[in-house]
């Protein structure tokens, strides 16, 4: 049996996975510190860090056991090496580099966009698919949105927000609103309960830039939440929920689904825009808010009407996991492409185009 390690710490979540040759995911276990950071409305580095410590030996303990594996089976370690906490990814990627020169086997270092980007090939309970040579993707989650072109010459980035993420986006709208945290899950089942009736604006640059930009419409939210005087826009991090998504009222879901129907909208326009410029006709969207549930039908139909193959991530994998971190880490090292190895750092910054493509 060989099978592949994957470590990540780059945030708030722990995790360790352990996939076979063939990608199939034999172990995946997550734990999350949103009790721990939040108390504080956001995430603490040096909390991140700490727990990341306490949480790593327990949880690869038991995903040995997930996967009725020893230690010595594993012949490949990959763990997240940036962009991420700098404190929070050393934990992760320490480890990964003790656990390789103790058992002698490789080492990778991990790109944590890039990891995104290919999750959509893992299928739970089943091999992982072929990454193609060509293809793009759609990563949208709580600090990264991004839509890159993968090629053998190289990675592209044909678009990227030029304020908030999408993710960061709804967690500050649900502020807005005084729901809870992280927004996006809150958001999503209760604009399912409202009608979008008075759209927000999708914006459009000047410069004819793809970019995805989320900041106005917060604002425009934030205006429409103090005219309907459902606004808590004084709210000081740390604050509790203060409106229960079950009993909010109907015009707070009806603001909910204008909000989600314009993300959605956004989301469309600018991957229509892409293929006008560029073919695509291979898609993967990952990420956190690739979870949602109004885009997963959304953008399955987009790709439906025009021949385009568009692969979301499996629901279980559009949160940080170390499931994606172990297949990147298989993907680039079969390629004989690795991002980085035992003599990589941890970096906050990483721009992803400045790695060659995984598989050529
Ligand atoms: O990928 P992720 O787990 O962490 C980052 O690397 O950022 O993404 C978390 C983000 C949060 O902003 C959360 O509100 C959002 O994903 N999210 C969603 C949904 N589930 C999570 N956004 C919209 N709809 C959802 N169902
Ligand atoms: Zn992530």
């Amino acid at each position: 049996m060989s099978l592949v390690l994957g470590i990540e710490s780059s945030c708030d979540e722990t995790s360790v996975a352990l996939l076979d040759g063939a990608g199939r995911i034999r172990a995946s276990v997550v734990s999350s510190q949103l009790a721990e950071h939040g108390p504080y409305g956001g995430v603490v580095p040096e909390i991140a860090a700490r727990a990341h410590l306490a949480n790593l030996a327990p949880l690869l303990e038991r995903a040995l056991e997930e996967a009725r594996t020893p230690l010595a089976d594993v012949t490949l370690v990959g763990a997240t090496a940036g962009p991420g906490l700098v404190g929070a990814l050393l934990v992760g990627l320490s480890e990964g580099k003790g656990l390789s020169l103790g058992l002698g086997i490789p080492f990778a270092a991990v790109h944590h966009v890039e990891a995104h980007c290919l999750s959509p090939f893992l299928r739970p309970g089943a091999d992982a698919r072929d990454v193609p040579a060509r293809f793009h993707a759609l990563v949208l989650s709580g600090g990264h949105s991004h839509l890159f072109r993968f090629a053998p010459e190289g990675i592209e980035v044909v678009a990227r927000t030029r304020d908030d993420a999408a993710g960061e986006a709804y967690d500050k709208v649900a502020k807005l609103a005084g729901l809870g945290y992280p927004g996006g899950p809150i958001l999503d089942r209760l604009a399912r309960r409202g009608r979008p009736e008075r759209p927000f604006a999708v914006p459009e640059f000047k410069d004819g830039a793809l970019d995805f930009s989320f900041s106005g419409l917060k604002t425009a939210v934030r205006e429409r939440l103090v005219e309907a005087g459902l606004s808590f826009g004084t709210a000081t991090p740390g604050d509790r929920l203060r409106v229960d998504e079950v009993t909010a009222p109907r015009a707070l879901a009806d603001v909910a689904a204008d909000f989600q129907e314009a993300v959605a909208r956004q989301v469309e326009r600018r991957l229509e825009r892409a293929r006008e410029r560029d073919r695509i006709e291979f898609l993967t969207v990952s990420g956190g808010v690739a979870a949602n549930s109004l885009l997963r039908e959304r953008l399955a139909a987009w790709g439906a009407a025009r021949g385009v193959e568009v692969l979301l991530a499996d629901r279980s994998l559009t949160g940080d996991n170390a499931a994606m971190i172990a297949f990147a880490a298989l993907v680039r090292l079969r390629a004989g492409r690795e991002a980085g190895g035992l003599d990589a750092a941890p970096r906050s910054r990483w721009p992803l185009e400045t790695l060659p493509a995984p598989v050529g």
